[in-house]
């Protein structure tokens, strides 16, 4: 047994079976021996994102938080937050790419890299200490309190948020728990904990079918809500592999999303090596949007990752990025994906008030603003391909 395993047992023992969501989070979060709770030694141990394979993801980005900033009037201060930021590579890929090539940018730009996990954290910091003395860069535990300008966006951070799970059992929605029985973890069904459960699937007016598993989000919509808070102006954009709703819950989902990563190998036993393999679920955009709107967050558009970047080095000159069609890094489990693989979806919100996840424009701003480098300057595109393995970029306005 892992290290983490013993305290998850015995604290079982003690005071009985954990929601899936506790489970999931000190698997991942336990400020010892937690997934992310440790410095990154090896790259690629178990995984890789967009960031690790290549600069020119950070390269696009940052000509897309440049736009941002034109299409804000040019704010004197502009703020990038990067939420779960781990180690700061896609940081400084953006910084570096923003000192070089978008000088006027760079000038205006504090870039705050918001990470979790305090080991990873001090490595960020300690990466991106050049762009720090000179005053463009800070890392921080939380989202700044107030961002008066700026972007806020995530990659691959969502689908890392614990989640509860479910299964519809003789007409009524049970929830999994945790137990230990018998030396090992196993599931056990029993009423929901929370009444929240049942209020996130009725809001987006999902039925399950009798036997289907699922998972709610209910940390990824808190999130989502105090993003959308803490934004006064500016967008939000969220890369993650995901679905809406409607797919999300199909009868192509009927065990749910849930799946555990190691040594890239995918498992559906979540329950070994408790703190030593990743866990993720696909992300739910509907919610997103939903709970996104309740603090201000109004979708600009959806598209996939590839239609993205290829949009975004459509400029080209200057970029130092490699033709279109080698602009489309996997995410991290790119390559270990079973065949029934969500679409990564990048989304932006933007708000005027607070903001939150996806691009988009300011809420109380009348005037509309495009962003063309988006390219979706309203509306949605893309839905249709969600089921299929390409990943996939939102935008909501
Ligand atoms: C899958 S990793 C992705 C890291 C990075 N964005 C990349 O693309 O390589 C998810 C990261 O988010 C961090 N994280 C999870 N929840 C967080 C939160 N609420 N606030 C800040 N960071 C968080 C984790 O510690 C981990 O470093």
């Amino acid at each position: 047994m892992t290290p983490l395993a013993e305290l998850l047992a015995e604290r079982i023992r003690r005071y009985g079976p954990l929601t899936f969501a506790d489970y999931m989070r000190e698997c991942l979060y336990h400020p010892v021996h937690g997934y992310y709770s440790k410095r990154e030694h090896t790259r690629f141990a178990d995984y890789y994102t967009s960031a690790d394979v290549h600069p020119i993801f950070g390269r696009l980005l940052a000509r897309q938080f440049a736009e941002m900033w034109e299409s804000l009037g040019r704010p004197e201060e502009f703020t990038v937050v990067e939420a779960g930021a781990g180690v700061g590579r896609l940081a400084t890929h953006v910084l570096d790419f923003c000192a070089t090539k978008l000088p006027a940018f760079y000038n205006s730009l504090r870039y705050v890299a918001v990470e979790r996990s305090a080991p990873r954290r001090e490595q960020a910091i300690a990466n991106l200490k050049r762009h720090a003395t000179a005053g463009h860069s800070a890392g921080s535990s939380e989202i700044p309190a107030r961002i008066a300008a700026g972007g806020l966006f995530s990659n691959e951070l969502i689908d890392a948020l614990p989640v509860h799970r479910v299964v519809l059992e003789s007409g009524a929605l049970k929830e999994i728990f945790v137990d230990f029985r018998g030396g090992q973890f196993l599931s056990a069904t029993a009423p929901l904990s929370t009444c929240a459960i049942a209020e996130y699937f009725a809001t987006q007016g999902v039925i399950l079918q009798e036997r289907q598993y699922a998972e709610a989000g209910l940390e990824a919509c808190d999130w989502i809500t105090e993003v959308g808070r803490r934004l006064e102006r500016g967008y939000v954009l969220t890369i993650d592999y995901g679905h809406h709703a409607a797919e999300l819950f199909d009868d192509h989902h009927m065990r749910g999303t849930l799946l555990a990563y190691q040594n890239h190998r995918v498992s559906e036993d979540v329950y070994v090596s408790p703190g030593e393999q990743d866990l993720t679920t696909h992300v739910n955009f509907t919610a997103l949007e939903m709970w996104g709107k309740r603090s201000g967050l109004e979708t600009a558009g959806f598209t996939s990752q590839t239609a993205f970047l290829r949009r975004a080095n459509g400029g080209g000159a200057g970029s130092g990025t490699p033709p279109a069609q080698d602009a489309n890094p996997p995410g991290r489990h790119g390559r270990a994906l079973p065949s029934a693989r969500p679409a990564k979806g990048l989304r932006w919100i933007k708000t005027d008030g607070p903001g939150s996840p996806f691009a988009a424009r300011l809420r109380k701003t009348t005037r509309n603003c495009p962003l063309p480098k988006f390219g979706v300057p309203s509306g949605r595109l893309g839905t249709n391909q969600t089921r299929h393995r390409r990943k996939q970029t939102s935008s909501y306005c």
